[in-house]
């Protein structure tokens, strides 16, 4: 496509990226239109022609596309750990979507590389890394397997090269931890039996004492443990930690400390908040998600570790590529840190987002997310039907509908599940427990108190409305 009709296209696109930014807090749109997968893909023409449709169909199907997706940047969208659009994040996702870097080589990616380097140093001094290193990889759950990989690395360094039986070590997480440990343990080979779940207190934090517990009983079945893996910000209760007393035992037991902070790690910005991560200096590997509180399109996520040479090893089998990488360009080439080959460049979306912003502008973000979480939980509390489910911290505010003499489990389910239908609150239903609880995360930029006043009486709503019903099912 060139001249008029590249013009005319481009008009287009942009006119519908603009109206889909537009209509994000219209009250006549839903974040879903809520259909089962089969009706949807009846009435969907999702065929492939074996003769292409040609350039006019290009913007049809984007509105075919743009009319049946969730509208994650609608503030009433508060269902995983992020939402709303970042439009510098965004930008930034177009022009590297445009430009195509990809982040092995300096040379065939020279501004990009230097951009990624400022975004991981940066981090680093934010986490309080004096040295270090890192690499953008593809998100959270690449990040907790990479802190496992490096561990292994440290404790068996000729791992990566004689192979590995697994099955004496054992790596420690929270019983609250992210299930993407057990991926971790899966692909880094000591199964996930032998990844040890440690005890929490009642708000959901690994409890240090269980921990020293769980060392001693590994070291007398006569396992080796070699990595503990902590959380700052779990994933359904946004619980934090405590990296202090926990990076001693993992000091003092000469352990690999790495720290999933892919939802937390935002809280680093914030005098306010800062606090929740105390410690997290004395850890040997961090990951931290760009794509969840700080808005980023997906993806945009950083592994980063104190030792540059255990991130170098285990990424070593970049210097068999010698049509790749070259000598005179060993210190500088971001694929000898990876485990990916082709690398998209997701660090230029954050460097402009980061620079419209600057930190400052994150540590407003943290702190008005807080606050709103604080107004939802205030919103509970008063509710004569609503009870918080577990002590918080951050902005998952975990509640469920209460009645007496019913299942509250399978009332809340079904609350959840009308929600769902109605299509415009999206909220979590997760677990505490045996407790099934409402999960709503505080992630998203539109999000303000009328949002979630509104949440709150639809739960209600639909509360009500259930029990009403009750009679009439029996
Ligand atoms: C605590 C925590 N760690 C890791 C992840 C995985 O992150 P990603 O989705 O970027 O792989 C999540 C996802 O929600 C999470 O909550």
């Amino acid at each position: 496509m060139r001249g008029t009709e590249l013009t005319q296209f481009l008009d287009g696109l942009t006119q519908r990226i603009e109206l889909y930014i537009n209509s994000a807090d219209n009250t006549d749109h839903k974040t879903v239109d809520y259909l089962t997968p089969s009706s949807r893909g009846q009435s969907t023409d999702l065929s492939l022609p074996l003769e292409g449709n040609g350039s006019q169909s290009i913007l049809d199907d984007i509105d075919e596309f743009l009319r049946q997706c969730v509208r994650t940047n609608r503030p009433e969208f508060m269902n995983p750990l992020w939402g709303g659009l970042n439009v510098a994040g965004f930008a930034g996702e177009v022009i590297a979507a445009l430009t195509n870097q990809s982040m092995y080589t300096y040379e065939l990616s020279p501004i990009a590389t230097l951009i990624e380097q400022a975004i991981v140093e940066r981090m680093m001094e934010i986490v309080g890394y004096a040295e270090g290193f890192g690499t953008l990889t593809t998100g959270g759950s690449n990040g907790n397997m990479m802190g496992m990989l490096c561990a292994r690395q440290a404790s068996h360094p000729m791992s990566s090269i004689t192979g590995f039986d697994g099955s004496k070590y054992v790596a420690f997480v929270s019983a609250e931890a992210h299930y993407s440990v057990l991926m971790s343990a899966n692909v880094v080979g000591i199964g996930y039996q032998n990844l040890v779940k440690v005890a929490c207190d009642s708000r959901g934090r690994m409890k240090p004492e269980s921990l020293v517990e769980e060392i001693v009983r590994a070291r007398t079945n006569g396992q080796t443990p070699f990595c503990i893996i902590a959380t700052s910000g779990t994933t359904v209760r946004g619980a934090f930690d405590p990296l202090k007393e926990i990076a001693n035992i993992a000091h003092d037991n000469n352990i690999w400390l790495h720290v999933d902070a892919a939802w937390g790690g935002s809280s680093l910005f914030s005098k306010r908040f800062r606090k929740l991560m105390d410690g997290v200096e004395l850890a040997d590997s961090v990951c931290w998600d760009a794509h969840k509180m700080m808005g980023m399109p997906l993806i945009c996520s950083v592994f980063l570790t104190k030792s540059k040479d255990t991130l170098r090893a285990v990424c070593a089998h970049g210097d068999a590529a010698h049509y790749l990488f070259h000598e005179d360009t060993k210190d500088i080439d971001l694929g000898r840190y990876s485990l990916q080959c082709g690398r998209r460049n997701d660090s230029l979306k954050l460097w402009i987002a980061w620079r419209e912003i600057g930190d400052a502008g994150w540590a407003k973000m943290v702190e008005r997310y807080c606050d709103l979480s604080d107004y939802l939980e205030a919103l509970v509390a008063k509710s004569e039907h609503l009870t918080m489910m577990s002590e918080r911290r951050w902005t998952n505010v975990c509640f469920r509908f209460e009645s007496e003499n019913l299942d509250l489990n399978e009332l809340n389910t079904e609350i959840r599940n009308r929600l769902m239908r109605e299509g415009v609150h999206l909220v979590s239903r997760s677990n505490i427990g045996e407790d099934v609880v409402i999960r709503a995360v505080v992630a998203n930029p539109l999000i303000d108190e009328s949002v979630l006043e509104s949440l709150v009486s639809a739960v209600e709503r639909h509360g009500q409305e259930i029990i009403r019903e009750i009679p009439a099912r029996y």
